[in-house]
């Protein structure tokens, strides 16, 4: 199979796996409270501050120097996600100086240790940050609904335009590098794998907060 086959295979595998992730808009009426936009951005926080950290762990492990620099570049505009969405919820009068972020989660325990380019790109950059920009697409318009004119602003100048542009960047450093059937699988079991592992999470912290729609991965 030639490389932009292979490449388009896995992006209509990854979108049919992560299609029930995203829910259909929810309305304001729909489990909403006040504290609803506040509960979804901490959510938002912490997942900015996951992927920071792990597209920065990832770094010095990556032996190939364009995807070292796609990291970084990743790492870069989520830690600048996490200050856009801090000062929402500082807006919103939540006070963020005893802010520590949560254990990682068995979603991000097992990125951590994910081995390999292919393996990461396809995991990190590929599916993960396709699901956050999908997610983001109908908590914006959640937001839209609510009236948070300010939230969808920052979503869509800074944050979106950003989402959009890791899977693409995923989708080339695939391209490039899954070039042998072994690497191949390697991606096909990671997006697999973090389909299902990040589908666990997002119904737990659902359940947890009494609120879907929830923005982040
Ligand atoms: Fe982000
Ligand atoms: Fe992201």
């Amino acid at each position: 199979m030639d490389p932009a086959s292979f490449v388009d295979e896995l992006t209509r595998t990854r979108d049919a796996l992560l299609a029930p992730l995203v829910a259909p808009t929810p309305t304001p009426d729909d489990a909403d409270d006040a504290d609803g936009a506040r509960k979804r951005l901490l959510v938002a926080l912490v997942n900015e501050l996951s992927v920071t950290e792990l597209a920065s762990h990832w770094i010095p492990t990556t032996r190939e120097v364009d995807v070292k620099i796609a990291f970084a570049r990743q790492a870069g505009d989520e830690a600048s996600h996490f200050r856009l969405v801090a000062s929402r919820l500082a807006a919103l009068g939540v006070d963020l100086e005893s802010f520590s972020p949560p254990a990682p989660s068995p979603l991000f325990a097992y990125l951590r240790d994910l081995e390999g380019t292919v393996a990461r790109v396809a995991a990190g950059l590929f599916t993960l940050e396709a699901l956050a920009y999908s997610v983001n697409e109908r908590f914006i318009d959640l937001c839209v609904a609510l009236g948070d004119e300010e939230t969808v602003r920052i979503y869509r100048s800074y944050i979106q335009p950003d989402e959009l542009a890791h899977p693409h960047l995923g989708r080339e450093l695939l391209h490039k590098y899954a070039t042998t059937p072994a690497l191949r699988d390697e991606a096909r079991a990671a997006v697999g794998r973090v389909a299902e592992l990040a589908g666990a999470a997002r119904a737990a912290a659902a359940a947890r907060l009494g609120v879907t729609c929830l923005p982040g991965c």
